[in-house]
């Protein structure tokens, strides 16, 4: 299976996604200053993945404090170290609400743990690092559930319609690369196929930083699932041709308020708007960390605005050109000098649009009152 993230006590490593498709490297994360800027770079992206390497960065750095005897004995002190860095992880990137979701319950552990009668610092730091690398887990098996629940809705729904194998179009990477591992709207794809109930996946573009063209292609081919790349452009008329009969729309989230409304990469909006009009589901898959109850609607969800050059720029390999590792990749602009530039890293899509939030407990429907209830949902939760 592909993996993003590499943990192994102490020792974090991510795949550098700024690279994929062209060169596989893995780049060591050592400490949180490297994770910050990883991640603001966008060398790994996707909520979950972003959530769980700022934590497993923090984890290495206690590790390596902990290997030289530098961890204070006063387990406040600990406490204290760790809220500063988890204050200044989740300065990385805004919109996501996995990063801050983890910040704060790790935080919450590490005071409960720091209050209790005869700790050490060392103590707080071990309580610290089993619960982050329990967060790697955690979050595979999720993403395992929701696409197991993802496919049986949609087949249900399908069935209705007499069909008995389904075409899925999918957005920006939401898959192994985006999370521990299997992904979440990516991860109801792989289930679907691996059940031979895929008849076609179809992902777009996703422009600017074409995480479907390169990341969710990349996977799709790997895992040699029957799938067809598009431009983002191209998506009305996909919806259109009958000949692809596109059953339903499945998309990740970086946050989904109280309400249903949802922010994801750029672009979701506008695909939820083209399924309404075709009559195609519209579903977005998520596991609980990214359900942001005290987020009452989109309207309070902050978007993170992302440099112009990725707008007139576009990165890939030189066909002329091989370096050590077999590629040199390039950067060319595609864009006028000059030009002003708009580049919102996501949008959000309204409730209305959405037809189902999958999560690992199941699909949430509307109720009769045509509204999405979630506290249900975190009953037995943080
Ligand atoms: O800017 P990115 O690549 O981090 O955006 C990723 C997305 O929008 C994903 O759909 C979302 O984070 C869910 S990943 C399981």
């Amino acid at each position: 299976m592909l993996q993003a993230i590499k943990y192994d006590q102490g020792h974090l490593e991510i795949l550098d996604q700024l690279q994929l498709p062209f060169v596989e490297k893995y780049i060591p994360v050592r400490n949180t200053e490297d994770s910050w800027d990883a991640i603001k770079a966008m060398k790994v992206r996707g909520a979950p993945a972003i959530a769980i390497v700022a934590m497993l960065a923090l984890c290495s750095e206690l590790h390596t404090l902990g290997v030289a005897g530098k961890i204070p004995n006063n387990p406040d002190e600990t406490r204290q170290f760790i809220t500063k860095k988890l204050a200044y992880l989740v300065t990385s990137r805004p919109t996501a609400v996995n990063l801050s979701d983890a910040a704060r319950k790790l935080e919450s552990l590490t005071t409960t743990q720091a209050a209790q009668p005869g700790v050490t610092g060392q103590d707080v730091a071990e309580a610290f690092i089993r619960a982050a690398q329990d967060m790697l887990g955690k979050d595979l098996e999720d993403n395992h559930r929701i696409g197991h629940n993802g496919a049986e809705w949609i087949m249900r729904n399908a069935a209705k319609a007499g069909s008995s194998q389904v075409a899925v179009l999918t957005h920006c990477n939401t898959g192994s690369l985006a999370t521990s591992g299997y992904g979440t709207a990516l991860g109801v794809i792989r289930s679907l196929a691996s059940q031979s109930l895929l008849r076609h996946a179809y992902c777009t573009e996703t422009r600017p930083y074409n995480q479907g063209s390169r990341l969710t292609a990349f996977e799709l081919v790997h895992d040699n699932i029957p799938a067809t790349l598009v431009t983002d452009s191209m998506a009305a008329a996909l919806l259109a041709d009958t000949g692809a009969g596109v059953n339903a729309i499945v998309v990740g989230a970086d946050r989904v308020a109280a309400n249903g409304d949802t922010a994801n990469k750029i672009g979701t909006y506008g695909l939820a708007v083209l399924a309404k009009h075709h009559g195609v589901k519209f579903l977005v898959a998520a596991p609980l960390t990214t359900i942001d109850l005290a987020t009452k609607s989109g309207a309070d969800i902050v978007i993170e605005q992302r440099p112009s050059s990725e707008v007139t720029s576009i990165k890939g390999p030189r066909e002329d050109a091989v370096s050590d590792n077999g590629v040199i990749l390039e950067t060319v602009c595609i864009a006028a000098p000059g030009i002003g530039v708009w580049n919102p890293a996501f949008d959000m899509t309204p409730s209305a649009l959405i037809d189902g939030i999958i999560t690992e407990k199941g699909v949430v429907e509307k109720g009769p009152d045509g509204q999405f209830h979630m506290a249900a949902l975190f009953n037995d939760h943080l």
